[in-house]
């Protein structure tokens, strides 16, 4: 098996390869890695409606994930060493409602729910294939940097399987009580860092390379194999039609990556005849991938780019202080450590990318909610960034967009409340302060008294 899958630098002039038995988060030359697959010597489906058999197998747990049912598109591990607790079990929704707010045709807009994952978001997909991996090596110990879901998940894995213990860095008060409960919870070791992801992010790399933890964050490539499998179910919910855009809200940029390899392999393999188009959206407040992408014009140019404006910006942000900050608290990041990865996958699928505000979040995540199932506010970017396209004429009223619903609506219920409250000191705290004007999707509480003609009333009065 191991040699059929193998791990390779992302550069084309560099194109090192290592085992997969071999545990790296970057290559030699200190670029990220890929897993990458000697086709001609696995079987390949002969088309993507192979994978229809597996749904009359779910008493099989591999066939009931919705990551490992198309594990044949990311065979790196052997099936005794895949670890599933079930996830992947999403839902690819059209919604009218969405639809009818950003402004296009009632069927064309679909919402990939990503949020119905065990740990509420949509990391299991990749957290399942790195904790397998980690499972093949032996690991006992695993870390992550986190903006909230990534620790959950890595969390609950450890509390469901027992194979290994979680060590979680995260900001301190920078993440969401929904997934800092789901942490503490789970029982994984939670160690709160004076400062935001990206200090996080630097501790974590230094402390599991000095300690000998399984890193879990997106840098490590197989957490990205699993994330190609919401793409494979997008297309699954489609009957195996390419829609004409994915809009996925862009962090630290493993989604966008693992998307674009996706698409990237299934052309290769001949499984699908066309790409999508894709579209990343930053919220304002964590615009890197903005800045460099449509003022900065960095590209992936094949991977032969000038990426020393990438360098300069950096230097910027550090000189002028300048930190992310956005009530998307999920993708507040600064330096996107996928970022090479993300433009070479605009590059493959024509992609776009937009920034959205604070009140265009909110607004787009109330009109999810009263649409759909809900969502957090850094996947509500994701419908934000749908509508402003719509509204420059880059997305037609007639083309089928899928929106990525990355995380559960009850992540982040402080900005819930907070939107639909009648307490203007209470709305001025948590949304005002970040400039957030109004909600004009608020759904207010009717407060009454304990008092059954006054409850009638009120319920006749506004029913
Ligand atoms: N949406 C949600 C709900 C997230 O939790 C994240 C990332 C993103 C979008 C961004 O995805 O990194 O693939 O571009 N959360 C990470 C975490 C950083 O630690 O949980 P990306």
């Amino acid at each position: 098996m191991t040699d059929r899958a193998f791990q390779r630098c992302v550069s084309p002039q560099c194109g090192a390869t290592y085992s997969v038995d071999e545990v790296r988060v970057a290559c030699k030359c200190g670029e990220l890695l890929d897993v990458a697959y000697d086709w001609d010597r696995l079987p390949v489906p002969k088309s993507l409606a192979h994978f229809e058999q597996y749904w009359s197998r779910r008493y099989e747990p591999l066939s009931l994930s919705g990551v490992w049912r198309f594990r044949e598109l990311f065979p790196f591990a052997p099936d005794e060493k895949i670890v599933t607790i079930g996830e992947g079990q999403t839902l690819l929704a059209s919604s009218p409602g969405v639809a009818a707010y950003v402004g296009i045709d009632r069927g064309s807009v679909l919402l990939q729910y990503e949020g119905m994952n065990p740990s509420g978001s949509f990391k299991d997909n990749g957290m399942s294939a790195a904790f397998s991996h980690a499972h093949m090596i032996g690991a006992e110990r695993a870390a992550c940097a986190s903006t909230g879901n990534t620790s959950a998940s890595l969390a609950l894995y450890c509390a469901v399987t027992k194979l290994m213990k979680a060590v979680i860095f995260i900001g301190s008060g920078k993440i969401s009580y929904g997934k800092l409960s789901q942490a503490l919870d789970y029982g994984a070791l939670t160690i709160q860092i004076a400062g935001d992801f990206d200090d996080a992010m630097t501790r974590v790399k230094q402390v599991s390379q000095e300690l000998g933890i399984y890193l879990v964050n997106s840098v490590n490539p197989f957490r990205l194999e699993g994330q190609k499998s919401i793409m494979y179910r997008v297309l699954e919910g489609l009957r195996w039609d390419v829609p004409d855009w994915i809009v996925v809200p862009g962090g630290n940029l493993g989604n966008s990556s693992a998307f674009g390899k996706a698409f990237i392999e299934l052309i290769q393999l001949g499984l699908i005849k066309r790409m999508p188009r894709l579209a990343v959206i930053n919220a304002a407040g964590a615009n890197t991938l903005h800045e460099l992408y449509n003022k900065r014009g960095v590209r992936w140019g094949g991977g032969k780019a000038n990426f020393a404006p990438i360098c300069d910006f950096y230097d910027e942000m550090d000189a002028h202080n300048r930190r992310a900050n956005t009530i998307a608290s999920a993708i507040e990041i600064n330096r996107p450590v996928n970022l090479n990865k993300c433009l070479r996958a605009l590059e493959a699928c024509d992609g776009v990318v937009r920034e959205v505000s604070e009140q265009e979040i909110v607004d787009a995540k109330a009109q999810v909610g009263v649409g759909g199932f809900g969502c957090e506010p850094a996947s509500a970017a994701s419908v934000a960034g749908l509508k402003q396209l719509v509204e420059e004429g880059i997305i037609g009223r007639d083309e089928r967009v899928v929106c990525i619903l990355t995380g559960h609506q009850l992540k982040d219920p402080t900005i819930t409340v907070g939107y639909h409250t009648t307490d203007q000191e209470q709305f001025n705290k948590v949304l005002g302060s970040r400039g957030v004007k109004r909600a004009a999707f608020a759904n207010r509480a009717v407060a009454v008294n304990n008092d059954l003609n006054e409850i009638i009333q009120a319920i006749q009065l506004y029913s």
